[in-house]
């Protein structure tokens, strides 16, 4: 889960990290009102989770707070890279004399975490990694051995930095590690990582990435859930424990196993170009165990998307064997029945794998009204893609 530069700057504040001072508006008015409060000249900051912003004009000096009114006008509402601005940061305006880089991140093809860290940082630091990447240094970090004040002021002098600012980013750096570790993030990072005329280096951008599968024990971190951009179908499958997203398409799939799916999705956007561009609706992994009430409630979350026309449940029977899974089909439907839900859009099956026979001698017995079984993947999706045109 990405984190909100104003939330990463809420969290960097509780470790002791020097940022600016600064409030959420979401309103020009609201705007207005908050740099009315602040002696100088104030920072307007779109706060959307994607970098550039800078650059697409998502951050402005105001000069009072009239101007704030007017700045933040001009930022609300706009579009940066997909995401629209729906709040502004209103903070105090730093006097900076220089801009430098720094990031912990967790480097997977290493195997390790990594520092990051370059005195030529600012919104120009992609092109100099790509241009001069001996501007930009790389240090591996021990995870056991982590970073105590001296390895950070190591790691500050290979970024460049110069002598006035190693012990302010020292500090800082060392305080962004105990963040990095005890939030169980993936990546925190700071572009501008500033050093102020007055000689304070002070975090002015934050970046932070939480781990969401440590979230079982960082339960206050549920706090920074942006329940306003979520999908409100991918909410209900998250009570239920399902692993469902969203997508824009008419047939609705389920599967057992990640890589299943993920290959059902292209099979179905394939066979979906011979029908008018027929595409999936959603991806749902219902793992392993597929009991009857997992397959119920995938059932019913798939079937309450208003543009699911057709159903594909492609299940490859490994431990959990077909004919549970037909089983699983057949009680889901009578859950979904005494619950008051009539499945009324087609469904194709296609069962293979272990007691694949069995499996679909159960589902054939059954008589399920507007299920049919094909038995190849391809075929099931070309049935499924065109049973989704007819319905449309
Ligand atoms: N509080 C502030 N005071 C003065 N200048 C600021 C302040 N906040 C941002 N800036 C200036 O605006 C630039 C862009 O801001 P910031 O890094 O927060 O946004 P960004 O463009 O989204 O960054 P990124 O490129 O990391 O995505 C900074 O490099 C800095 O020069
Ligand atoms: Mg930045």
């Amino acid at each position: 889960m990405d984190l909100f530069e104003h939330q990463a700057k809420e969290l960097f504040a509780e470790y002791g990290i020097p940022v600016p001072t600064g409030k959420i508006a979401y309103t020009p008015e609201e705007a207005r009102t908050i740099a009315a409060e602040f002696p100088g000249r104030v920072v307007v900051k779109a706060q959307v989770k994607t970098g550039g912003r800078g650059k697409a004009g998502g951050v402005k000096v105001a000069d009072d707070a009239s101007d704030a009114f007017g700045r933040a006008t001009g930022i609300l509402g706009m579009d940066i890279k997909g995401h629209t601005v729906h709040k502004v940061l209103i903070e105090e305006a730093s006097a900076i004399a220089e801009e430098y880089y720094f990031s912990f991140l967790l480097d997977r093809a290493n195997r390790t975490f990594l520092a990051i860290c370059s005195a030529a940082g600012g919104v120009d630091i992609e092109e100099v990694a790509a241009t001069t990447p001996e501007k930009v240094a790389k240090v591996a970090i021990d995870p056991l051995a982590g970073v105590d004040r001296s390895r950070a002021r190591e790691i500050a002098e290979q970024g460049g930095l110069p002598a006035a600012a190693l012990d302010g980013a020292a500090d800082l750096i060392e305080k962004l590690w105990a963040v990095f570790v005890d939030e169980d993030a993936t990546l925190v990072e700071v572009n501008p990582l500033i050093l102020t005329q007055d000689g304070r280096v002070i975090a002015l951008d934050g970046k932070v990435t939480l781990d969401e599968n440590a979230a079982f024990r960082q339960v206050e971190h549920e706090a920074y859930q942006d329940k306003a951009a979520e999908d409100p179908l991918e909410a209900r499958a998250k009570e239920k424990d399902l692993n469902y997203v969203k997508l824009d398409g008419s047939v609705g799939i389920i599967g057992n196993g990640a890589g299943l799916v993920m290959s059902t999705l292209d099979v179905v956007a394939y066979a979906g170009e011979s029908f008018g561009g027929v595409r999936p609706a959603n991806f749902l992994d219902i793992g392993g165990g597929a009991s009857a009430e997992v397959m119920a409630n995938g059932l019913e979350i798939v079937l309450s998307d208003e543009s699911v026309k057709s159903v594909f449940v492609n299940v490859f029977g490994g431990i959990t064997s077909c004919d549970a899974v037909a089983n699983g089909i057949v009680s889901a439907f009578r859950l979904l029945a005494e619950r008051g839900e009539q499945v009324t859009r087609p469904l194709v099956v296609r069962l293979d794998g272990n007691n694949a026979t069995l499996g679909r001698q159960i589902l054939a017995d059954a008589g399920l009204s507007g299920v049919e079984q094909v038995d190849t993947m391809d075929d099931a999706a070309r049935r499924a893609a065109e049973l989704a045109a007819v319905g449309a």
